[in-house]
């Protein structure tokens, strides 16, 4: 285990039993840093937790807002204090327009939005009484713009992305730091059912290292790679109704006209 020079001495980890989230705990518990890592899979927690000391797991599902309290309650009385938490939890299918399905939006904003909600409702009052703590939640640049297949998915992240900004402008005053993390594509096992091309497709090992480089600056925003995020951010300049008119253009579909 090295030194640990990050300037957090406890973190709590959601969606920590694969993919970036899996990473992130990784790299943190290899730097001393005492990590509580959070998802469904009790078996994934477990076997990490047993890898790597420091690593705590505390199974549960961030739908369900009573264990996500308790759990919050738990690992900030084990630990003296949360001086981070990343809550990255998510869940993503791809889904044409004309599938759109009101279920399974419900189920994307429950785990993606609500699930975000629920882990911040829990740390505050645990952070405001220290009168510090940085909350940091992953989006993703699907968020910026309405994206193709993304008619699940895209809402809640834009919605985490609208919250990042409430909360930030509120929670400084407090001594409470928020950071919105949006990567770009990421090769984990929530990008393994894509069958579209991912430009500048990541490690999940490459994107923890990034994260972890920047937080400790307490940025509002990371987000990467750059040359995905500066095309995607250029069209959050561009009005709606240019963005929609360019996007159908560049993707060949013939809009019906609207009377
Ligand atoms: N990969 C990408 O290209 C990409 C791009 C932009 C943003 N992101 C975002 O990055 C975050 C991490 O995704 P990833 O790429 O690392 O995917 P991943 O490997 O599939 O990880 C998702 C994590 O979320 C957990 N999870 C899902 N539903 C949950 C629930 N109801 N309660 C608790 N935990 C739950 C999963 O664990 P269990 O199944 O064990 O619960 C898993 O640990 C997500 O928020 C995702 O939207 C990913």
């Amino acid at each position: 285990m090295g030194e640990n020079t990050y300037p957090w001495k406890s973190v709590w980890i959601t969606g920590a039993s694969t993919g970036i989230g899996r990473q992130l705990a990784l790299s943190l518990a290899a730097s001393g840093v005492k990590v509580a890592v959070s998802a469904r899979s009790a078996g994934k927690l477990a076997e990490l937790a047993a890898g790597n000391p420091g690593v705590t797991a505390y199974p549960l599902d961030v739908t369900d807002r009573a264990a996500v309290a308790a759990a919050a309650a738990e690992i900030n009385d084990a630990a003296g204090g949360i001086d981070l938490a990343i809550f990255n939890a998510g869940t993503w299918h791809p889904n044409a327009a004309v599938d759109l399905d009101g279920a399974k939006a419900a189920k994307s904003m429950a785990v993606n939005y609500l699930g975000v909600v629920y882990g911040i409702e829990a740390v505050l009052p645990h952070m405001r009484q220290r009168g510090l703590g940085h909350i940091a939640f992953t989006g993703s640049v699907a968020g910026y713009r309405g994206l193709p297949k993304s008619c699940h998915y895209g809402p809640t992240k834009a919605a985490l992305i609208n919250l990042a900004e409430t909360l930030s402008i509120e929670l400084n005053r407090e001594g409470i730091c928020v950071t919105i993390i949006n990567p770009g594509f990421v090769d984990t096992p929530m990008t393994e059912v894509n069958d579209f091309p991912m430009p500048f497709l990541m490690t999940p090992e490459d994107a923890a290292g990034r994260i972890l480089e920047k937080l400790p600056r307490k940025p509002f925003e990371i987000a990467f790679p750059w040359p995905l995020v500066r095309q995607l951010k250029f069209t959050q300049m561009l009005p709606p109704a240019l963005y929609v008119r360019l996007i159908r253009r560049f993707l060949g579909s013939k809009a019906k006209p609207q009377r």
